[in-house]
């Protein structure tokens, strides 16, 4: 007989564990009341660790880059799996700057990725719009970064759910979270030999120990659509500095464009603020004035779950409890990563040290 898990969360995270984990043979149930509808159906869905990447930050922008060297096999052997695309583009992503001391950080960032040998390529303004035309306002430059790619993350939602059409889902909110088994807010108990925490920034509010680790960090985005008429989107996707503040551009291949995003500490408030739709409009609009003549289609906020040192926790927390969580603004990134390390975890391996779910546990007081 296969050995039991049960999954709490259904976000990226906690549908390719599912995934990965019944291909692997286990007997998997889900536990979410509403999988699919957080963080996971609200991201841009770029995959750019190399854009992204910050000093001090090395051992999460190596893993990113392990899970960007996943996604093609993970998203190919999905799509076989649930008979529709999982979304993925390989165009890869350009950063420009709109300013002066825009272009000096982007050539800040340019000698810190070389100096760690990661490949990005330095472009003049002239270079950036003969790759991307619909970028025309008066950048100072740019840098390009080939291996960052981008996924549609509801389609990739769409075709988890899919894949995992077979595995039995308890549609009830989980109220806490013990070795081998889950309380659910009403009141009724689910058991399986391991259970994964995959619940993203509700983590900390369902397993106790969690609860001064992962917090729950606001992000708004936006869904754009050219119209008749209108510049197309850029092919590739565009994260751009415009007087210090980053905005991302992602294209999807329906014509769409999503913008992204803001951060807030802000509790589990998911309102989008006037304030943030200005500011994604107007410095995206800096870069790609053509974004005027579009539609604005939906305007939505998600939580991110964020971690003390912005890395995820991920393995044991106890004999029967695994976790899966606080992977802040890289959770589509690292799902095909995560997923092969719980379910390797599960199997017996040890995940790495960098991402031990108690790291942050003793000096984080009351949490024990
Ligand atoms: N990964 C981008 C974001 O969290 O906004």
């Amino acid at each position: 007989m296969p050995r039991t898990v049960v999954v709490v969360g259904g976000g990226v995270i906690g549908l390719s564990i599912c995934w990965r984990a019944v291909a692997a043979g286990w007997s998997v149930t889900l536990v979410d009341p509403a999988p699919a509808s957080g963080a996971s159906y609200v991201a841009g869905g770029m995959l750019a660790p190399i854009t992204e990447a910050w000093p001090g930050e090395e051992s999460l922008l190596a893993l990113g880059v392990e899970s960007v060297r996943l996604w093609p096999s993970y998203a190919a052997e999905l799509a076989a799996a649930a008979g529709v695309s999982a979304g993925l583009r390989k165009d890869g992503t350009i950063v420009v700057a709109a300013d002066g001391s825009d272009r000096a950080e982007l050539d800040r960032l340019a000698s810190y990725l070389d100096s760690l040998g990661r490949r990005v390529e330095v472009l003049r303004a002239r270079d950036v719009r003969v790759r991307e035309p619909a970028i025309g306002g008066p950048v100072r430059g740019g840098l390009a970064m080939p291996d960052d790619y981008s996924v549609d993350n509801r389609q990739l939602l769409d075709a988890l759910r899919r894949a995992i059409s077979g595995v039995p889902h308890v549609a009830e909110a989980a109220a806490d979270v013990r070795a081998g088994r889950v309380l659910l807010a009403s009141g009724r108990t689910v058991e399986a030999d391991v259970v994964v925490l995959a619940a993203g920034a509700w983590s900390g509010q369902i397993c106790r120990r969690l609860s001064k680790v992962i917090r729950p960090v606001k992000g708004e985005i936006l869904r754009l659509r050219a119209r008749v008429g209108a510049v197309g989107p850029p092919r590739r996707t565009v994260r751009a500095l415009v007087g210090g503040r980053h905005v991302y551009l992602v294209p999807r291949d329906d014509g769409g464009l999503v913008l992204g995003a803001t951060q807030y500490e802000a509790g589990f408030d998911t309102t989008v603020t006037v304030g943030g739709v200005r500011d994604l409009l107007a410095d995206a609009e800096r870069v790609m004035p053509a974004i005027g003549e579009y539609e604005l289609v939906e305007c939505i906020a998600g939580l991110r779950p964020g971690s003390p040192d912005n890395r995820p926790l991920v393995g044991w927390l106890e004999p029967g409890l695994v976790v899966a969580t606080g992977h802040h603004r890289n959770g589509i990134l690292l799902a095909p990563v995560t997923a092969d390390l719980v379910v390797a975890t599960l199997a017996g391996a040890d995940p790495p040290d960098s991402l031990r779910p108690d790291r942050h546990l003793s000096s984080v007081k009351g949490s024990q």
